[in-house]
């Protein structure tokens, strides 16, 4: 801690007679805050943990400050050694708190000039909270989103190393919950697979868009002082500049991209869970879920439940909670800052913990499921899965789609009644509703011909399958971020 010169400790000793002593803004005030009203604007209980961007922020900041001459060389290392202290408090455990501290910015401009007296006041010339605070966001998002992406990566590469692996089982694909027409396995784990593909994209958007720097615009309007807004931003990895300073100080679109393509990530995940859910009942019994990702009942001992799934699928409505959450909280807000920015906070962080832990669990869980193909295929014995093959077929005899249509509904309609698959009647029966079947037709009714046909881009026959999951080992390994 470095000496007082007279002067300062005078002045010092005035201040501390204002009952506003403790508080770095108190010159204008002369009653104390109301305890209450302490904790109920104090954000430091949850945005302690943007500490270290906090610190990342000052750091760039004061650096440029002292080239740009607005700090001395001294002050300038001062203030860093200062900083880089308090960050090692943190990392250790050893910094603590009170809702007196308002905020993690406030905490550590007043441990800062508590460790060296006058130079640390001077951090936060031509800096505001409200750049601050934005620049932190975005700092802390920067790492998250690049972290989930990598999470991402991982189910993305697990959940393809499954369809590789199980993919060539035959299921039949739903619509309406209908069994509608057999697909492999590979074909509907792909689809998934696509869905994060463009998950990855929108992450990546919304990073770009966050990597601009706010810092620099001050309170709303800018500053006096000869600061070097470029400087800061290339000593940050930020991409640019943020054009305008009070859409700097107000802006939370980048909060909400990331709210807004987690939310549809996490719709994905609760698509993919409510199947393994859907997959893992007796009804369907098409997977058998590894026991260290179920649980199991407290009154009937014979239950194996799929939580893990239940709970992410659970959990997106929470996440789109928290979306909803900064939308209704930005759309009435006059321009600049208003304190109600600071509920942005613990939407994002909580939905960001709530779209990691999801990432990686599914991704641990993925190589977790036994995937049974003789259930999946004997699935699709049943059902009439073939009927569209069928109606195919009788325009290839020169039927117009209509009519082959509704010839073969009321062929399925007999065999209804009849108790029987479409593969099980007998060709006069066919014959018998009309005259264009052939017994060429017995190569339409079969399961693998029926998928083999489906050759069309983008459909489930096997090759088109195999070049699929090929092209997305490629797709996915394109995601890389600068830092
Ligand atoms: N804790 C505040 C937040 O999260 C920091 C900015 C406060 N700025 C202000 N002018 N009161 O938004």
């Amino acid at each position: 801690m470095i000496a007082m010169k007279k002067s300062e400790k005078k002045s010092a000793k005035r201040l501390s007679t204002k009952p506003q002593e403790a508080k770095a803004w108190g010159g204008r005030f002369s009653q104390k805050t109301d305890p209450e009203v302490e904790a109920f604007t104090a954000s430091i209980p949850f945005d302690f943990r943007l500490l270290p961007y906090d610190i990342a922020g000052s750091l760039a900041h004061a650096r440029m400050l002292a080239r740009q001459g607005i700090l001395t060389k001294t002050e300038g290392r001062l203030i860093e050694k200062g900083l880089k202290e308090i960050r090692t408090k943190w990392e250790q455990g050893k910094l603590h708190y009170t809702p007196a501290d308002e905020d993690v910015h406030m905490l550590v401009e007043k441990r800062l000039r508590k460790k060296i007296g006058t130079a640390g006041g001077k951090l936060h010339t031509a800096r505001s909270r409200n750049d601050q605070v934005a620049l932190d966001l975005r700092l802390f998002l920067r790492d998250q989103v690049r972290a989930l992406s990598r999470e991402l990566k991982t189910l993305q590469e697990n959940l393809l190393a499954t369809a590789q692996k199980d993919g060539g089982a035959v299921l039949p694909g739903y619509t309406h919950l209908q069994r509608a027409q057999p697909v492999l396995l590979a074909h509907h784990l792909l689809a998934y697979l696509e869905m994060f593909c463009r998950d990855q994209v929108r992450l990546s958007e919304a990073w770009r868009r966050i990597n601009r720097l706010p810092l620099g615009s001050a309170a709303l309007a800018g500053t006096t002082f000869p600061i070097d807004r470029r400087g800061v931003a290339e000593d940050l990895g930020f991409d640019g500049l943020a054009a305008n300073s009070m859409d700097a100080v107000s802006d939370r679109d980048f909060v909400l991209d990331c709210l807004s393509a987690g939310s549809i990530l996490m719709m994905h995940f609760s698509r993919l869970a409510e199947d393994l859910i859907l997959w893992s009942s007796s009804e369907f019994d098409f997977i058998a879920i590894d026991d260290a990702f179920c649980t199991g009942s407290s009154i009937m001992p014979q239950k194996k439940n799929p939580d893990v799934a239940e709970l992410v699928r659970g959990k997106t409505g929470r996440v789109y909670g928290h979306l909803m959450g900064v939308l209704t909280l930005m759309k009435g807000l006059p321009m600049t800052y208003n304190r109600d920015l600071q509920e942005d906070k613990e939407a994002v962080f909580d939905a960001l913990d709530t779209i990691r832990q999801s990432t990686r669990l599914l991704a641990r869980m993925m190589p977790r499921i036994r995937f049974k193909a003789d259930r999946m295929k004997e699935a699709t014995t049943a059902g009439y899965l073939l009927a569209t093959d069928l109606a195919d077929y009788l325009t290839t005899k020169g039927l117009d789609f209509r009519t082959a249509h509704r010839v073969v509904g009321e062929l399925v309609a007999r065999a209804i009644e009849n108790g029987k698959e479409l593969e099980a009647l007998p060709l006069s029966f066919l014959r018998e509703i009309h005259p264009s079947f052939g017994p060429d037709v017995s190569r339409w009714l079969n399961l693998e011909a029926s998928l083999a046909r489906r050759n069309s881009p983008g459909g489930t026959a096997p090759g088109r399958v195999r070049k699929a999951l090929h092209a997305m080992e490629k797709k996915i390994c394109r995601t890389d971020y600068p830092f």
